[in-house]
């Protein structure tokens, strides 16, 4: 077994939270949901779930810590609606959220965080920005997240994927890895952030690490571990 730990998925019945939940199961590992809606898991994962499920939002501190009860890594793939005016902004959800759940996690001891940013987080002028400032709101969690899970004990992953679209099944095309934002555009199916997300869990060269990732050429993979490494060879971590 690569992980042998309880992984923690916050947003899981996001798009790419699903996939994180698959990519769980494929390898065989053991894991627990935090969601807003009960009805909603059980649709996308079946009844089998309702003893994972904890119910809630990442605005709530005590929703928060009965969901990371006996979880050992949290995968976080949480997302503001940043075109719902209904919705709560990305200061509340894409930073305010994501330090709350980072820092509680850290609390209760969990070593591993795994959080899913965006590309051009490190570029305020960049055209998304204009919405609530979201570029900016996610480097701000992003930022909490290395100064919290950076000390001796603890290990981050953060992923800042390109637009993210529906292609199918992971591991179906090469990747890009880059680290220091410096990949101006490009997509990425979002099974594929998933699996990059889930194999963070036990690549040693995944830990402390900041970085972005687009889809290449279509190619069938065995896994991303190649990309990861050489990431780490080659570009001394920029963030
Ligand atoms: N769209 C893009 O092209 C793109 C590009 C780069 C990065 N990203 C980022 O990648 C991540 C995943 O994107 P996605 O398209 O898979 O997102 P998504 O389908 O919109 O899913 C977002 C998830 O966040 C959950 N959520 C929202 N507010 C919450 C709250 N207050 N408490 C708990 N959970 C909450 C949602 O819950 P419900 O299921 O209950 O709605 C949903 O499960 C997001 O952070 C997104 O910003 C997106």
């Amino acid at each position: 077994m690569r992980y042998s730990g309880t992984v923690l998925v916050a947003g899981a019945t996001g798009r790419t939270g699903q996939w994180v939940v698959k990519r769980l199961k494929h390898y065989g590992f053991d894991y627990r949901l935090f969601v807003r809606s009960g009805e909603k898991a059980v649709e996308k994962f079946g009844p089998e779930v309702i003893d994972r499920l904890t119910l809630g939002s990442i605005e709530h501190g005590s929703e928060i810590d009965a969901a990371l009860k006996n979880a050992d890594a949290v995968i976080c793939a949480v997302g503001g609606s940043v075109m719902d005016p209904e919705a709560p902004p990305p200061s509340m959800i894409d930073r305010d959220g994501v330090i709350r759940i980072a820092s509680r996690s850290k609390r209760c001891g969990i070593k591993r965080f795994i959080l899913v940013s965006s590309l051009s987080v490190t570029k305020p002028d960049h055209p998304l920005n204009q919405y609530g400032k979201v570029l900016t709101m996610k480097l701000e969690g992003e930022n909490e997240v290395r100064r919290l899970y950076g000390e001796n004990g603890f290990g981050y992953t953060i992923l800042r994927p390109g637009g993210l679209v529906d292609g199918g099944e992971p591991l179906q095309h090469e990747m890009v890895f880059d680290t220091g934002d410096r990949i101006e555009t490009g997509t990425i199916n979002r099974s594929d952030v998933a699996e990059a997300a889930v194999e963070a869990l036990w690549v040693p060269e995944a830990h402390r690490l900041t970085f972005e990732l687009i889809q290449g050429k279509a190619a069938p993979q065995e896994s991303f571990e190649k990309y990861f490494r050489l990431i780490a060879e080659n570009s001394g971590k920029r963030v």
